[in-house]
C-alpha cells in the first residue's frame, strides 16, 4: 500500500509509472455484472440482507461448484462475506480462541498472519521456500514443533503462483483431520491456473473452511464481495458474527455478483492475457537478469529471488521505482524472514506495460 502511494503520487506528477505491484485484474467486471448492478440500481431498494447473503447468490455459488469440481453444496452452508478478507476474520474468530496457534506459510498472504495477531492467536511460520517448492506439505507440517490448532494455505498462492495437486493437497487434508487441526483453505486464486485445474479443499475435508472471493477471476475486487464454504457447527457461530461486525455484506455486490456465474466466456478471454504475459516473461525475466523464481501454476505473480542485487528489497524496490516508474512489491510482506532478498510482480495487467516495465528493469540492472 505504500508502494501505491507512491504509484499515485508519481502518476499525479505526471510521471510514467508501469504498476505491476498490485494484485488484481486491470479489467473492469464482467460486461453481465455490470448490466444486473444497473439494472439493481434502477429496480431495487438495496436495504440490507441476510447477514451471510441472498439466497439466490448462494444457490448460484453452488451451481459453480457442480460446475467446476462437480461436487454438490447445501446452499444453506454458503456463507457471502465482504470479499474473502472478511470470510478469514470469521473463520478466524469463530475456530480459533486467543491463543491458539495457527499455521500460515512463509512466504504468503501477509493479512493471514495480521489478522491473526490481531485476534490474539499465535502464528507459527510454515517454511515455504524455494527448498519446499514453494509449496506447503506434511512433512513441513510434521516438523512444527506440535499440531497447531489451524492452518492456511492458498493454492495457487500469493505471492508464488504455486499450486498444490490434488494428491497433495488431501494429503495435507488428512493429515489436518487427524491431527486436529481446522483446515482453512483460500482459493481465491481459482479459476487462473496454467495447467490442470486447481482442486478444492472441500473435496477432502468436510470440516475444513474453504474461502473464495469474486475479486480475481470474476474481476471484481473492488465490489468487496466474496464467500466461505462452512462446515455445520461453524455455520451459526459464523453467521452471529457476521451480522455484529458487519450486518451484511454489500447488497449491491451481492445483486450484481449473481450474473457473474454468466460470464465465464468473457472471464476466460482474461485468463488468456494472462497466460500470454506469463509465458512471455518465462523467457523475458531470465533475459533481464531475473531468472530465479519458480514457474507459476496459476494466480498472476512472480515471486522473485533478487538477492543476488539486494539483501534490502523494500529500499531497492523503491529505487527501481524511482529511477524507472516500474513498481513491484517488495518481499518483506510476504516473509518476514527472508523476504529482503524478493520482490512480487503481479502479470494481470496490460500486455505493453508489462513488456516496457520488463525492459525499463532490465536496462536498470544493466
Ligand atoms: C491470497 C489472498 N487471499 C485473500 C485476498 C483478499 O482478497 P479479497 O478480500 O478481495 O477477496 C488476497 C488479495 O490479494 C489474496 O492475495
Amino acid at each position: 500500500m505504500r508502494v501505491q502511494a507512491r504509484v499515485a503520487a508519481r502518476a499525479a506528477a505526471g510521471l510514467p509509472v508501469f504498476p505491476l505491484h498490485v494484485g488484481q485484474p486491470a479489467t473492469g467486471a464482467p460486461a453481465p455484472v455490470l448490466a444486473a448492478a444497473r439494472a439493481a440500481l434502477d429496480g431495487h431498494t438495496i436495504g440490507y440482507t441476510e447477514a451471510l447473503g441472498l439466497a439466490p447468490l448462494r444457490e448460484a455459488i453452488a451451481g459453480h461448484y457442480a460446475r467446476t469440481y462437480g461436487i454438490e453444496l447445501d446452499p444453506a452452508r454458503v456463507g457471502i462475506t465482504t470479499g474473502s478478507s472478511a470470510a478469514f476474520q470469521y473463520a478466524f474468530l469463530a475456530a480459533f480462541e486467543a491463543g491458539d496457534t495457527v499455521a500460515v506459510t512463509r512466504p504468503g498472504y501477509p493479512a493471514y498472519r495480521n489478522a491473526l495477531l490481531a485476534l490474539g492467536c499465535a502464528v507459527e511460520l510454515l517454511p515455504c521456500g524455494p527448498e519446499a517448492g514453494y509449496l506447503p506439505s506434511v512433512a513441513a507440517l510434521e516438523a512444527l514443533p506440535a499440531p497447531p490448532a489451524g492452518l492456511v494455505i492458498a493454492s495457487p498462492g500469493n505471492p508464488t503462483g504455486t499450486m498444490l495437486a490434488a494428491a497433495a493437497l488431501a494429503e495435507i487434508a488428512a493429515w489436518c483431520a487427524a491431527h486436529g487441526t481446522r483446515l482453512i483453505s483460500d482459493e481465491i486464486y481459482h479459476g487462473l491456473s496454467y495447467g490442470a485445474p486447481a482442486a478444492t479443499a472441500r473435496q477432502f475435508d468436510r470440516s475444513a473452511v474453504v474461502v473464495n472471493s469474486f475479486s480475481k477471476y470474476f474481476s471484481m475486487t473492488g465490489w468487496r464481495i466474496g464467500w466461505m464454504l462452512l462446515p455445520e457447527e461453524l455455520y451459526d457461530p459464523v453467521d452471529r458474527l457476521a451480522g455484529n461486525l458487519a450486518l451484511c455484506p454489500p447488497t449491491l455486490s451481492q445483486l450484481a455478483a449473481v450474473a457473474a456465474f454468466e460470464s465465464y466466456e468473457e472471464l476466460d478471454r482474461n485468463l488468456v492475457r494472462y497466460a500470454a504475459n506469463r509465458a512471455y516473461l518465462l523467457d523475458a525475466l531470465p533475459a533481464a537478469g531475473l531468472g530465479s523464481f519458480a514457474p507459476p501454476d496459476g494466480a498472476f505473480y512472480v515471486y522473485i529471488d533478487v538477492s543476488a542485487y539486494t539483501d534490502d528489497s523494500l529500499t531497492w524496490a523503491a529505487r527501481l521505482l524511482d529511477d524507472t516508474g516500474v513498481a513491484v512489491a517488495p518481499g518483506v510482506d510476504f516473509d518476514p524472514v527472508d523476504g529482503r532478498g524478493y520482490v512480487r510482480l503481479c502479470f494481470a495487467g496490460d500486455s505493453s506495460v508489462l513488456r516496457e516495465a520488463v525492459d525499463r528493469w532490465g536496462a536498470w540492472l544493466r
